[in-house]
């Protein structure tokens, strides 16, 4: 390959007549060459790009890439509404790229997050010539990890990202009016800046008072509340059936899409189709070794993934088995894998499917006296009590949290959480041997408050020999209840990876808040949406033989 050309803002025109703008990459020589299509909101130009798909890596594979604005972004005509034409514009985007000159009719597309999305979107709309979709650190179910999680609002992704798509939406706005542009965007960035100060804890969290005053649009959740139909425009959860494609998942356990990715990845294997998933120890922002405080060592890095080369490069393999490739070289059909990075130990495991077969769900009891344990309680153990107080909640350390940068991802210490009142922790014995946890984590609470509604958070965390302990994974569940009766609420902790190892122990956590991650609930059952009062609540967790609460772990036998 000696050159490779590159066209700027090639225009597209949807079938209303909108024109979408993109650049596309030629390897050197005529081709045709498969397509890698990307579409975007963020900038087709801007530096993340690089580090998610880089063009010109691509095109020196043999292949041609195009990479679009969204409608209503940077270069493209139209209006911003998140999701509402990436359908449509998907589908229109595949079949103008394929005819495109030097390409061959085949078009793959690659991309992250909400370009993952735009892949799902598209395929869905199934036009003819989109044979391949490579979706990284993607959701599934808007209501599960995107707009909400167990019923509570996906806050800390909501506000900061609704804020900053903004800033090009305001520059559209005031294109012709320098002073509106410098107050506007003076005023949001205001905002931003005061998010970590107090802005997250506006109210009502369901209609946040910044988006008005900015006039943005939001990520979803509260148009999603007005219109249940909109909502459909970025669900892929249900529709699986639907894409006939193969696909190549990639994935993080402290990303704020990490089940969405196993769940695409089991949906499509139920489906028959080929399937391949990549799980690394990553964050939405960093495919890196170090992960909040944790070195996972070089080997998960996704540039070089314990000797198998670059993330990327793995996916241009896949595309060239799945589309060819215009170099002329053909490798062997691909048939699905699976790779996980196995916490705790560090390492990486190749395996046939997710969810893993062989781990059993096993229950660990959480004892009134702190313990966590494999024994039941044979006799009724006093409830635990504990205040929550929506005004002094329950501040997020760590997790697969993407906020603005106060808070960081992943695996932290959680010393300050666990020494708060409102937190009840239950850890088990020195582990003497290793105990593998791979798969799904569910904690069942029985409980009760003196209020119609509140919230349950569990987290699963790691206590190192030092007695320093680490999140892990963690859920939510918004419960609506009749005040003061116990109740059994089963909380989500979505999935991991981990080797406890022999001398740590396993603890878990249970609270009613993790804030700002995700709204408070302010314990009234007023709606989200008009909320503005709070009350502290009385909670109670109970610990006997008929109210069991536990955490169910998928314990990985050694073999
Ligand atoms: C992303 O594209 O990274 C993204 C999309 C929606 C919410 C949060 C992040």
């Amino acid at each position: 390959m000696t050159d490779i050309r590159i066209e700027f803002d090639v225009t597209a025109e949807m079938r209303d007549g909108t024109v979408l703008r993109a650049d596309v990459y030629r390897p050197g020589g005529t081709g045709p060459w498969p397509v890698l299509l990307s579409r975007l909101p963020y900038g087709k130009q801007t530096p993340m790009m690089a580090v998610m798909l880089d063009p010109v890596a691509a095109a020196r594979r043999g292949f041609m890439v195009v990479i679009q604005d969204t409608r209503g972004r940077f270069a493209s005509e139209g209006e911003w509404e998140p999701w509402t034409y990436e359908e449509s514009d998907g589908y229109d985007t595949v079949r103008w790229a394929a005819a495109l000159p030097g390409s061959n009719g085949s078009v793959g597309m690659i991309g992250v997050s909400y370009f993952g999305n735009t892949q799902w979107m598209a395929a869905l709309s199934k036009p003819p010539e989109l044979k391949a979709i490579a979706p990284m650190i993607t959701w599934s179910d808007p209501d599960d990890g995107l707009w909400t999680r167990g019923g509570a609002i996906e806050l800390g992704i909501t506000v900061p990202w609704s804020l900053l798509q903004g800033a090009d939406t305001l520059t559209r706005r005031h294109a012709t009016d320098l002073d509106g542009l410098v107050s506007s965007i003076t005023g949001l960035v205001q905002d931003f800046d005061g998010l970590a100060g107090g802005g997250y804890g506006e109210l009502p969290a369901g209609r946040f008072p910044a988006f008005a005053r900015h006039d943005l649009p939001e990520l979803g959740y509260e148009r999603s509340r007005r219109e249940p139909e909109w909502a459909r425009s970025c669900r892929v959860a249900g529709r699986h059936d639907e894409v006939d494609l193969p696909t190549f998942q990639a994935g993080g356990w402290y990303d704020i899409f990490s089940q969405g990715t196993l769940d695409n990845f089991t949906a499509m294997r139920r489906a028959g189709r080929s399937a391949t998933l990549v799980m690394g120890p990553w964050s939405h922002t960093n495919l890196r070794n170090v992960v909040g405080d944790v070195n996972f060592g070089f080997s998960a890095h996704s540039d070089f993934m314990g000797m198998r080369g670059r993330l990327t490069d793995m996916q241009f393999d896949w595309f060239q088995r799945t589309l060819g490739d215009g170099n002329g070289q053909v490798l062997e059909p691909d048939t699905g894998k699976v790779l996980l990075f196995v916490m705790g130990i560090n390492q990486w495991r190749e395996e046939t499917e997710w969810p893993l077969s062989r781990a059993v769900d096993t229950d660990f009891h959480l004892r009134a006296d702190g313990s966590l344990s494999l024994e039941p309680p044979s006799t009724a153990e006093q409830p635990e009590e504990f205040t929550y107080d929506p005004m002094d909640p329950v501040p997020t350390a760590g997790g697969a949290v993407l906020m603005t940068d106060e808070f960081r991802p992943g695996p932290l210490d959680q010393t300050a959480v666990e020494a708060r009142e409102d937190v009840l922790v239950f850890t088990t014995n020195p582990l003497a041997e290793d105990v593998e946890v791979t798969g799904r984590v569910q904690a069942v609470l029985f409980a009760a408050t003196d209020g119609p509604s509140t919230d349950w958070v569990a987290r699963l965390c790691d206590v190192d020999e030092n007695g320093l302990s680490r999140n892990v994974t963690d859920g939510i569940v918004r419960v609506r209840v009749t005040p003061g009766e116990p109740a059994e609420h089963v909380v989500d902790l979505w999935s991991t990876s981990i080797v406890f190892r022999a001398g740590h122990r396993i603890r878990v956590q249970v609270t009613s808040s993790n804030f700002p991650r995700w709204d408070r609930n302010l314990n009234t059952g007023e709606p989200e949406e008009s909320a503005t009062t709070a009350r502290v609540a009385r909670q109670q967790l109970f610990h006997d033989p008929a109210r069991p609460s536990r955490i169910v772990l998928p314990v990985v036998p050694a073999r």
